[in-house]
Formats: structure tokens, C-alpha cells, sequence
């Protein structure tokens, strides 16, 4: 695990954005994996304005963590539209070749093992990038959930609902289900790239690096890949 501590979340993000940037100039034709949350709107910023500088998504993949059950993917909430609205919609990736869980499927059960099967037929992921749940989940991979389980549907802790809950309207319920990449699938990536800033990260930052390998902090088992580079800035770093 490399650890990469930047003076605040702005660099910390231009760190992010510039190794994706040169992973993507390297293998223009590489799976992406691609995360969602606050942490990474800076990233996509800085992606978006690579690509008006020159940079391609044309011949890349990407496959997102994972997606709420129950928001068709035109709902603002649904991380299909903020996927959309932050990256896809600026850039030149083919549509066909954006992939998230369908959090609208009939069956989600379904959905999530097809997605996981879909990874395995394209992959594997260049690069997987990960934001930290500030109880130590990555995609929804709550605590608790197995080391090495593939896609699933998963229940939202309350405070994860309660984290997200900033993002919906107040007559609106957030919703308790989604369909995650596994921690196993996310370990399969050849290279992960984990981003955290601001205070509220640091106790799971800490867990993450330094704590005992446990379920408990699920991403703990970064320490057992061979290329995961955690990129902190001071705030999320005060707790190491
Ligand atoms: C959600 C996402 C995670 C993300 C986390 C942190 O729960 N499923 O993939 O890493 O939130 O989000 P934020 O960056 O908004 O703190």
C-alpha cells in the first residue's frame, strides 16, 4: 500500500486526476472502474478539463462501484445521473461503454450477479478508483461484509443512509438497498486508487492503514493488493 498524504483535498484530487490521466494516455483501451461521491466531483472536474485538453475516453470501458435499488437512472440521486452529470455527458466515452449496476432492474438480485459476470467477461479493471464510506466502507461494502464476495445487493447501515441522506430532499427516503461491486471484484482491479480528504475520513483511514485486516473496516483488505496507492490529505491523514 502506498500512502500519499497531500497538504489538502484540492491537491489531493489533482493527485487522484493525474494518475487515472496517465493510466488512460498508457492504455487508452483500459477497463476503468469509477466511484462516486463528494470526493470525487474535484476528480472529475480536473478529468473533464483534461479531456478538453486532449485526453480520450473513447476506447476505454468503465464500470462504476455501484448504484442505489430502486432509482431509475434518470433520478438526481442515482449515481447513473451524477455519473452523467460529472464526467460522462463532458466527455467522449461511448455510451454503451459506461457501465453501473441497474438499480431500476425488476430483479436486483439478477442485475448484480450479471454485472459481476459482465466485469469478468471485460476486464480485468486497469484501474479501480475508490472513495472511503467514513465507517471504512468502499463501493457499499459495508461493515461486515465478506472479504471476498462478488456483486451483490447490500442494506445501507443507518449511517451510511444518514451520510447520503445530505444528497435527497426532505420529503424523500433515501433508499436502504444497493447493488455494489463485491470486495473481492474490486480486488481483482490490477490497481486501485483510493482517495479520501477531510476530517470525517480519518478514524477509517487509520483502520484502513494501520488497523488489524478485518471485516470491521472493509477497506483493510487494501493492504493485501499489490498496487493500492491511498492518496489523504492532512485532515483524513490526522488520525495515522
Ligand atoms: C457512498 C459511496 C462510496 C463513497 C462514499 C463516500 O457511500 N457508495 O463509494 O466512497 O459514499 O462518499 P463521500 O465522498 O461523499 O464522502
Amino acid at each position: 500500500m502506498r500512502i500519499v498524504i497531500k497538504p489538502n483535498a484540492s491537491d489531493a484530487a489533482d493527485t487522484c486526476a493525474a494518475l487515472i490521466e496517465a493510466a488512460l494516455r498508457k492504455t487508452p483501451d483500459m477497463a476503468l472502474g469509477l466511484a462516486t461521491g463528494g470526493t470525487m466531483e474535484p476528480v472529475y472536474a480536473r478529468l473533464r478539463a483534461a479531456h478538453e485538453a486532449g485526453l480520450s475516453f473513447a476506447r476505454c470501458s468503465s464500470f462504476n462501484l455501484d448504484e442505489y435499488v430502486g432509482l431509475a437512472g434518470d433520478h438526481p440521486q442515482s449515481y447513473r445521473h451524477y455519473m452523467q452529470q460529472h464526467l460522462f455527458d463532458h466527455v467522449d466515452i461511448r455510451p454503451e461503454a459506461a457501465h453501473l449496476p441497474d438499480g431500476a432492474a425488476a430483479d436486483p438480485v439478477a442485475a448484480a450477479a450479471q454485472y459481476d459476470a459482465l466485469i469478468g467477461r471485460c476486464g480485468p479493471i486497469g484501474l479501480q478508483l475508490l472513495g472511503l464510506g467514513s465507517n471504512g466502507h468502499i463501493g457499499f461494502n459495508e461493515p461486515s461484509s465478506s472479504l471476498v464476495s462478488r456483486s451483490r445487493v447490500k442494506t445501507l447501515t443507518r449511517k451510511t443512509v444518514e451520510a447520503n441522506s445530505r444528497f435527497f430532499g426532505p420529503d424523500e427516503t433515501p433508499p436502504h438497498l444497493s447493488i455494489t461491486m463485491g470486495i473481492g471484484t474490486i480486488m481483482e482491479a490490477s490497481r486501485i486508487v483510493l482517495l479520501a480528504t477531510g476530517r470525517g475520513k480519518a478514524q477509517a483511514a487509520a483502520a484502513m492503514i494501520e488497523g488489524p485486516l478485518s471485516a470491521h473496516c472493509p477497506a483493510s483488505i487494501l493492504q493485501m493488493h499489490t498496487d493500492a496507492t491511498v492518496i489523504l490529505d492532512e485532515e483524513a491523514a490526522a488520525d495515522l
